[in-house]
């Protein structure tokens, strides 16, 4: 998704500050970038396509340094394809004004087509550009410019994250707004600045405020004042967030993925074991949350989530209907948010998002709530959308997730997922204490099981596997309960960074179709963990191998390894648990399959980390 940055200085020079903020903001996917500063005679633009590297060398000849206020922005084309004359910042006729835009304007046609017949003629084919002509004309009439973008805000239907840089008489103006893909704003003693996601702000301070849908916010040296699209103060308290800039930096590895694969086991320790109760028979959640009177009026689940996230909270499905005894439904959130569904005030709606600003999580919510749900949420970023319009929220300690394909996210939600559905199983007399007691303490002994994973050797077991399959025409993987949720996120995994063709499956399914796909060019993975059903997966990978099929077998259950071809040994643990442990080869098997056929791993093609549009 787009990345939008901003600054507004006392003095100095903002444009090295814009493009560190655009590299900052790189995870989030695009295909070119630009800036634009307010000089002393108009607004100066530098824009390219492809990556940032160009803009910067756009930038080389120095002719926009010394401008203490610009704007900044990476594009995920929506409105016409990546190109220079598409990328933003856009400009007005007279080149004292610029835009960026995140979102969609949807009237955006009918607004060109006035905009044209009284003169304006398009440098672009995107929609973003009606934004900087129509702001530009509301300009010659308003106040100042936060007026002329209510104005302009008043006849746009959409949504978007904007930011306007101006250079009047008066000096240059940085007013951002927003209604949908987040902002967020802060000011320091001498300076404001603006960004799509906080980590664009780290730099300059912890401190900082999230808009709302319909705020607009003013940027002057030290202040950063919002209102509404009434022109009303309203107040946007910053929060202290407890990240470091330095947390997403890659340090001495050649990818974020691969770095946040092997933080893993301190992600499990952050985010589950200060949250086990003293008495390690129940789980605390900060502030009380999740307690008994929480759930007393609760009679299912309603799970929404998108890609990762989902597979997620198809886990959390198996881990709470099994401990607390209560149905739980779950779903797309693409899906749910239009099939009218049924849920109601005994409903808890649950959604899992590592960005906490997914567009189709966040209507599925909003429709849930709007339908008398509660509404609860799992969650990575503090201050995001999701964690704002919640009831309840377990805030995952992942730290900064960069790589686009999400990894530490995933094992963090499962176990916040394991402890609220150990909390509610508490809360609700399903789960007894002794049960409690050993899951809690299993959960405690995962993380030398998860790093046993990814010693050098066990690494290099993966590797040796990667480049064996690496030419395959594609893979399936098999699971069944609640490792079936596995086997689509090591499809997911794959699919996304190597770009090979991948499924995930339930293993009973397999003879129902798949089983026609069954070649020596197709690689299964059938994962397989010590449980009720080992036996009936076990019983899958012979069906395979009895068609000549290639099988690879991962998990705990060491039979199982003796019938595949090829094995990755997982360390035993609860079943309830296994997820937590199988996913991590897989992750590095999708890992370096992708290396091995040069992908861009961190940013692969087409993708966003976080999908704020529909
Ligand atoms: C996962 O590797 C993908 N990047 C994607 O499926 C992601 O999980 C999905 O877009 C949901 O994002 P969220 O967790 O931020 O809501």
């Amino acid at each position: 998704m787009c990345g939008i940055v901003g600054a507004i200085l006392s003095e100095g020079s903002v444009v090295q500050g814009l493009v560190d903020g655009l590299r900052v903001l790189e995870y989030r996917g695009y295909d070119s970038s630009g800036v634009a500063v307010a000089a002393d005679d108009g607004v100066l633009v530098r824009k390219k396509e492809g990556r940032l590297a160009n803009l910067e060398a756009a930038l080389a000849d120095g002719a926009l340094e010394g401008a203490r206020a610009g704007i900044g922005h990476t594009r995920w084309a929506t409105h016409g394809p990546p190109s220079d004359r598409n990328a933003h910042p856009h400009l007005g006729r007279h080149g004292t004004l610029a835009v960026v835009h995140n979102g969609i304007i949807e009237n955006y046609l009918a607004l060109k087509e006035e905009l044209t017949g009284s003169g304006v003629v398009f440098q672009s084919e995107t929609d973003t550009e009606v934004l900087a002509h129509l702001i530009e004309r509301e300009l010659a009439t308003a106040d100042d410019l936060s007026s002329a973008v209510r104005r302009c805000l008043a006849r746009v239907e959409g949504y978007y994250a904007l930011a306007v840089l101006s250079r009047g008489p008066a000096g240059p103006e940085v007013v951002c707004a927003r209604q949908g893909p987040p902002l967020a704003v802060a000011s320091t003693a001498d300076a404001a600045y603006l960004a799509s996601d906080l980590l664009g702000l780290l730099p300059y301070t912890n401190r900082i405020s999230f808009l709302e849908d319909g705020d607009i916010a003013v940027l002057t040296p030290g202040r950063v004042q919002v209102i509404d699209l009434q022109g009303r103060l309203v107040e946007r308290l910053p929060k202290t967030i407890h990240w470091e800039s330095g947390d997403s930096g890659l340090g001495h590895w050649p990818h974020h993925m691969l770095k946040e694969i092997h933080e893993q086991g301190d992600v499990l320790a952050r985010t589950a074991f200060s949250r086990i109760a003293k008495g390690a028979d129940d789980v605390e959640f900060e502030g009380g949350a999740f307690s008994d009177e929480f759930f007393a009026e609760i009679e299912r689940v309603q799970v929404t989530a998108c890609g990762t996230a989902l597979h997620a909270g198809m886990i959390a499905s198996y881990l709470i209907e099994g401990l607390a005894r209560i149905p739980v439904d779950v779903d797309f959130a693409s899906e749910f948010r239009y099939r009218d569904p049924l849920v109601g005030p005994g409903t808890l709606a649950l959604a899992i998002s590592q960005s906490g600003e997914t567009a189709d999580t966040l209507a599925a919510t909003r429709l849930a709530r709007s339908k008398g749900a509660k509404v609860a949420a799992i969650c990575n970023v503090e201050g995001s959308s999701q964690v704002r319009e919640s009831d309840g929220v377990i805030l995952t300690q992942a730290g900064p997730e960069i790589g686009v394909a999400s990894t530490k996210a995933f094992t963090a939600q499962v176990a916040a997922a394991l402890l609220l559905a150990v909390r509610m199983g508490r809360a609700r007399g399903t789960l007894d204490s002794e049960r409690a007691r050993e899951l809690l303490q299993e959960l405690r002994l995962l993380r030398p099981k998860i790093d046993s994973l990814l010693t050098e050797e066990a690494v290099g077991r993966v590797r040796r596997l990667a480049r064996l399959h690496v030419e395959q025409n594609g893979f399936l993987f098999l699971g069944r309960g609640v490792n079936f949720p596995i086997a689509l996120e090591g499809a997911l995994k794959l699919k996304e960074i190597s770009y090979m063709h991948a499924e995930g499956y339930a293993a009973g399914e397999m003879k129902h179709g798949p089983i026609a796909l069954i070649d020596p060019g197709m690689t299964i993975v059938v994962i397989n963990s010590v449980g009720h059903v080992a036996d009936k997966v076990r019983a899958n990978i012979e069906q395979v191998k009895a068609r000549g099929g290639v099988t690879v077998s991962v998990g705990s259950d060491a039979a199982s390894h003796e019938v595949a071809e090829d094995s990755i040994p997982v360390p035993e643990t609860s079943e309830w648990l296994s997820p937590l442990l199988n996913v991590i080869p897989l992750q590095l098997l999708s890992y370096y399959v992708a290396d091995l056929r040069g992908c861009d791993i961190d940013k692969p093609r087409n993708l966003a980390k976080s999908v704020t549009v529909e």
